[in-house]
């Protein structure tokens, strides 16, 4: 198997944590550098398992930073980048955009800009080279909620892939859909985008963008819905569903992601865009009913006995009525689909967070930025 040498970026958050893993683990071949600020919700202890692995390494630096980044990039012969490094949480965008648009617009155009001089000062230059850029559904808006035919939703419908699937509109997020993004997580994230594809039209460097759906599943920061929620039930704390918890997710089990993100990765074609997602739509009620009803489970509890912890507080302002992913193309030209059922991933998260009580404290009480704070202070 050919070498190569590979930056992920915010490998220590979320998403980036189970794409590092997945790489280290099946590619021993492969160099893969970690590239992390470790902000709040960069962690670590998320990769106790291959922090030790041979071909593993990580670097504290912030994606702004251009000179780090360059100087990593030139001095580790870097030949491909994977980049998640982002602010990811809606929420906070509407408290504090400026952050958002550093690091995920000025932040994108520090690793785009170190990636073409150094690509570009080789002799083969951007041949072999990949510059792959992870995005999100909610740079297309959002979509309507729609009732055809007097038909309660959820109906039965049809993807253009020809599968059936539960779905809560007509309309779907594809390829071609116009962006049109509302909150200013989304906006930074649009304008993430455009550099990228920007870079491919002006200076021919080989990028692939992908637009995801809602992730779930271990090592989520327990601010996003499914953990914050899975901590609350078993705390017996209050839920705070915003507005009726009418709005729609299409959510998808993160391995599936770091799955799809392999497989573009290396099979995707240069200059193209991919929807992921799973075909797979809930009305937050619905979802935190089901949390709740798994959670009482696992921990013996009487059935719906904490649903009275659901609380409806003030809606998100500007919040997206509906995402809905149609991962068509995906599935057609390069064979992914989701692994798991949802009631089955579900299980798998709940199951995981209630085993994992230390990580999730360590997490809360931010305990875990304190001992990673000493172990890289002063390198
Ligand atoms: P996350 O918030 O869990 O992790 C983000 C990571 O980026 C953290 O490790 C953090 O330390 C790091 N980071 C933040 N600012 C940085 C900076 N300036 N320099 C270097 N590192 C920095 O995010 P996530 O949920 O894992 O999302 C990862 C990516 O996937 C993001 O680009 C996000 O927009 C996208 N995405 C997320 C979802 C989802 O459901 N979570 C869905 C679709 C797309
Ligand atoms: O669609 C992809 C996006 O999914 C990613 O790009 C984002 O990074 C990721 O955070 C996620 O965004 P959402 O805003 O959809 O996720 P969040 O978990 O914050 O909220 C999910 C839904 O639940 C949303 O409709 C808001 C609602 N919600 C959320 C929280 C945290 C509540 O009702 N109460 C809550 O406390």
């Amino acid at each position: 198997m050919m070498s190569r040498t590979i930056v992920i970026t915010g490998g220590a958050g979320f998403i980036g944590s189970h794409v590092v893993r997945l790489f280290v683990n099946k590619y021993p071949n492969y160099k893969i550098i970690n590239l992390d600020k470790l902000t709040y919700a960069g962690n670590l202890a998320n990769l106790r398992d291959v922090e030790k692995a041979p071909n593993y390494k990580f670097a504290k630096i912030d994606i702004c930073d251009f000179d780090s980044v360059y100087d990593l990039i030139c001095r580790e012969h870097v030949d491909g980048i994977i980049h998640l490094a982002a602010e990811s949480h809606v929420d906070r965008s509407i408290k504090d955009p400026f952050t958002f648009a550093r690091t995920n617009v000025l932040g994108t155009l520090s690793m785009l800009q170190a990636a073409k001089l150094y690509w570009e000062s080789l002799p083969e230059k951007y041949e072999g080279k990949r510059f792959y850029h992870i995005s999100t559904d909610e740079v297309y808006g959002a979509l309507e909620l729609t009732d055809p035919e007097g038909v309660e939703p959820p109906f039965t419908t049809r993807a253009s892939s020809g599968t059936h699937h539960l779905a809560y509109g007509h309309d779907f997020f594809y390829e071609t859909t116009k962006y049109n993004p509302h909150s200013p997580y989304s906006a930074s994230k649009a304008s993430s985008d455009h550099f990228v594809r920007a870079f491919h039209d002006t200076y021919g460097m080989p990028t692939i963008v992908t637009n995801c759906s809602n992730n779930y599943g271990p090592y989520q920061f327990p601010e996003k819905l499914i953990p914050l929620f899975i901590n609350n039930i078993k705390h017996r704390k209050p839920l705070p569903v915003y507005g009726k918890g009418e709005n729609v997710r299409d959510w998808l089990y993160v391995e599936d992601h770091a799955r799809a993100i392999d497989l573009i990765f290396h099979n995707g074609k240069v200059a193209d865009t991919y929807n992921i997602g799973g075909f797979n739509e809930w009305k937050n009620i619905d979802i935190i009913k089901v949390v709740i009803a798994t959670v009482d489970r696992l921990l013996g509890r009487k059935e719906g006995e904490d649903l009275n912890l659901i609380t409806f507080v003030t809606d998100r302002a500007g919040h997206d009525m509906r995402y809905a992913i149609d991962s068509t193309k995906l599935q057609k030209e390069l064979g992914w689909e989701p692994s798991l059922q949802f009631e089955e991933g579900i299980e798998k998260t709940v199951r995981w967070y209630l085993d994992n009580q230390q990580w999730l404290d360590n997490v809360t009480s931010g305990d875990y930025q304190q001992y990673y704070e000493k172990m890289y202070s002063g390198r």
